[in-house]
């Protein structure tokens, strides 16, 4: 597994490649892995004959009052999973091969981008597609692969690549959980053992919404009352049942439906949210 901190570094790696004929897989992470990571890794792997992951925190992509300084970092053990899955490089720039001008750039997030994570994080997403769009120049690949984990990131980032019409298919891994349903993520170390408890009851109330929706319950009554439970254990910032398409509200045409949310539990914003066909 070759470790490349520099633009250079990987470019010369992906042009043998090229050069070969191999198809490559971009995986781009922010580190501190675990399992749902991984799963994207092998799905990679599955996709393409060369797989690269990336490891970079995106300065832009974080609030003035978020956790970029103390983002869990866990270099080592990264590597030594992603060693472990056999992956063939690892893209680990720092900020100025990621921003060699600065960290202002004229690219925008288009319109998925608007409401739902926005409200709370105004110019997250624009981050996002900032250092997504780098990383794609830098390493060129044919596939990206992205959970649905953050599942408006992905519209998001699926909409950058058509407006851009770039040559990259975005493919999307399944949300991976703990046993108990609790969405893995990396800002779950953050939670104690009891939040880690009580976060259970976010994925439990997603569930039981999604089954008062098929069978058919007036789809509004059932959001204020899944809201009203989650407020039990958490801060909501948003509860959202949408067009799983648009991100907006669900019409006639409506094909899948998505419940979106975003709560805190103490300081720790979690994100969860399922996607299923309208029925
Ligand atoms: P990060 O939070 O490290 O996530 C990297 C990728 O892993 C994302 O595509 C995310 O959706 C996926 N992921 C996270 N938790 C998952 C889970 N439980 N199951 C399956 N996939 C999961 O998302 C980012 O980094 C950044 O915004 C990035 C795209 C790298 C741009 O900086």
């Amino acid at each position: 597994m070759q470790v490349c901190s520099n633009n250079q570094q990987i470019a010369d790696v992906v042009s043998i490649w090229k050069s070969q004929g191999k198809t490559i897989a971009l995986v781009p992470t922010m580190g501190g892995l675990h399992a749902g990571h991984l799963s994207l890794v092998h799905q990679a792997k599955a996709n393409a004959d060369k797989v690269i992951v990336s490891i970079f925190v995106n300065p832009t992509q974080f609030g003035e009052h978020e956790d970029f300084k103390n983002y869990p970092s866990t270099l080592d053990q990264d590597l030594s999973e992603l060693e472990f899955c056999k992956v063939d490089a690892v893209f680990t720039p720092d900020k100025e091969q990621i921003y060699p001008n600065g960290l202002d750039s004229p690219l925008k997030a288009g319109s998925l981008s608007q409401g739902l994570c926005s409200n709370s994080r105004p110019g997250h997403f624009d981050g996002v597609v900032q250092v997504v769009n780098c990383l794609f120049k830098i390493t060129t690949p044919d596939v990206a692969i992205f959970g649905q984990k953050d599942y408006q990131q992905l519209l998001v980032i699926e909409q950058m690549v058509k407006t851009l019409t770039l040559p990259i298919t975005i493919l999307s891994g399944d949300i991976v959980r703990e046993k108990n349903g609790l969405a893995m993520s990396t800002r779950n170390q953050y939670l104690s053992m009891d939040e880690k408890e009580l976060a259970t009851n976010l994925y439990k109330a997603l569930k039981g919404l999604k089954q008062e929706i098929l069978q058919g319950k007036e789809i509004e009554l059932s959001r204020l009352n899944s809201n009203r439970a989650l407020e039990q254990h958490f801060k909501i910032e948003y509860l959202s049942v949408v067009d799983a398409n648009t991100l907006k509200s669900i019409v006639d045409n409506t094909t899948q439906i998505a419940i979106l949310c975003s709560v805190f539990l103490g300081s720790t914003r979690l994100i969860d949210n399922i996607i299923f066909n309208k029925g």
